[in-house]
């Protein structure tokens, strides 16, 4: 019977901080994972490249059942203190766009930096090793490991959520939670792209590869980014954003030309050059490819001035104002995150520790927060695991 002071489930990102830091306040920590490698979601981030953190994080970029929830762990770890432990570790990184962070080179020099810091802090790392059982025992916890029995003053859950199952993604944090009565709020793919039922994809279809600059919005919530159409439906940042706030039923607007009257332009090139194909005055708003399809949706492929007003107008709403319903979304199987999860009511906001289970720990995508794309689910993440690591 080996005996800890911490055990860690889950290797990624924040289970990773979370060792670290307790390691280094002199904690005997093992940190164990069912994979054969630790941060496998770190090392396939950001394109390769890890959005590690975005210079902008603030709670309002974060979902939750109780949005006040991460103030606390992202006031005590924040983005500054991530990239001054990226500086410190010398690796190379840059702002792409709206704040957001990656390295220069490789997602593997995060996971690298977050094993030396686990070498560092005396960690015991254990891969390829899963959780049979796990039972209370007076103030601490016996874990059946595969790889043998564990009794640990504290337990930390850091397994992440559902999605990527392929990745080794499971639901296993709410398992635990059931298990020790504490409340799970209903989970949901987020971050993830939409899809259309068989007439609106068959439209769609011959658009797929096309980029714009748009402005999609699903009630009050509207994200100006980019938008992809794709052989499935509609992705890109804009669309990865809108689809955590979007659910079942509900249309999304989208303003393919965002800042740009269509209607205006249009009507004005009918005025200067009525000879002028009605795609090509589109054109000069939008992808030569899109105009066209959008322009023959309409039925005015035909010059400027044997086109009515009003056809013009209706032109330009299909522009600005695109109204589309998602039929669902390629759910947790592409699905960057979890929506939902450990319910935040039952945990301490300081430490993440369970209010009513001493020495039990959720932290990371498991809980019920759940950030924007750009870098901000790595932050809360970090900011968790460090609050977590301060405590156990
Ligand atoms: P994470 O999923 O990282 O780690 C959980 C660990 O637990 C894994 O190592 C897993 O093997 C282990 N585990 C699971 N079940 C277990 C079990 N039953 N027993 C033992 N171990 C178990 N975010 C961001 O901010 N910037 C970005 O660039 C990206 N990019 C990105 C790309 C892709 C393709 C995906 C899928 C996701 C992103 N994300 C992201 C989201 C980000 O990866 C995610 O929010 C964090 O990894 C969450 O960190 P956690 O440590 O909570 O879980």
């Amino acid at each position: 019977m080996r005996k800890v002071d911490c055990l860690i489930v889950g290797a990624g990102a924040a289970g990773m901080m979370c060792a670290a830091e307790a390691g280094r306040r002199g904690r005997s920590v093992l940190l164990v994972d069912h994979a054969k490698a630790p941060g496998e979601k770190i090392r396939i981030s950001g394109g390769g490249r890890c959005n590690f953190t975005n210079l902008r994080t603030a709670p309002e970029n974060f979902l939750s059942a109780n949005p006040r929830f991460c103030i606390s762990a992202l006031r005590r770890y924040t983005q500054r203190d991530f990239i001054s432990l990226v500086e410190r570790h010398g690796i190379a990184y840059h702002e792409k766009t709206l704040g957001q962070l990656f390295c220069d080179d490789s997602s593997k020099q995060i996971v690298e930096m977050l094993t030396t810091e686990l070498r560092q802090a005396e960690v015991r790392l254990e891969l390829s090793t899963s959780v049979a059982s796990i039972a209370r025992l007076g103030s601490g916890y016996r874990v059946e490991l595969s790889s043998g029995s564990v009794e640990a003053a504290s337990l930390v859950i850091a397994t992440g959520g559902k999605s990527i199952p392929k990745m080794g993604a499971t639901g296993f944090a709410y398992g635990v939670a059931e298990q020790f009565g504490i409340k799970v709020m209903p989970t949901r793919p987020g971050l993830v792209p939409l899809t259309f039922d068989p007439d609106t994809l068959e439209r769609l279809k011959p658009l797929s590869g096309i980029s714009v600059e748009a402005e999609v919005a699903c009630g009050k919530t509207r994200f100006a980014e980019g938008l992809l159409f794709t052989h499935r439906g509609l992705s890109g940042p804009s669309i990865l954003q809108i689809s955590s706030y979007w659910r079942e039923g509900e249309e999304i607007r989208i303003d393919l030309a965002p800042g740009t009257d269509a209607s205006e332009v249009v009507l004005k090139a009918k005025a200067d050059n009525p000879k002028q194909a009605v795609q090509t005055a589109l054109a000069s708003v939008l992808p030569k490819r899109l105009a066209v399809a959008i322009a023959e949706e309409a039925g005015t492929v035909r010059p400027l001035g044997d086109t009515g007003d009003k056809a013009l107008r209706a032109l330009g709403e299909r522009v600005n104002r695109w109204r589309v319903k998602p039929s669902g979304s390629e759910g947790y199987r592409t699905a960057e995150v979890t929506l939902g999860g450990i319910d935040t009511a039952s945990l301490d906001q300081k430490t993440m520790e369970a209010k009513a289970i001493p020495g039990l720990y959720f932290i990371g995508e498991a809980v019920d927060v759940t950030g924007w794309l750009g870098g901000y689910n790595f932050q809360w993440a970090w900011s968790s695991g460090w609050s977590a690591g301060q405590a156990v």
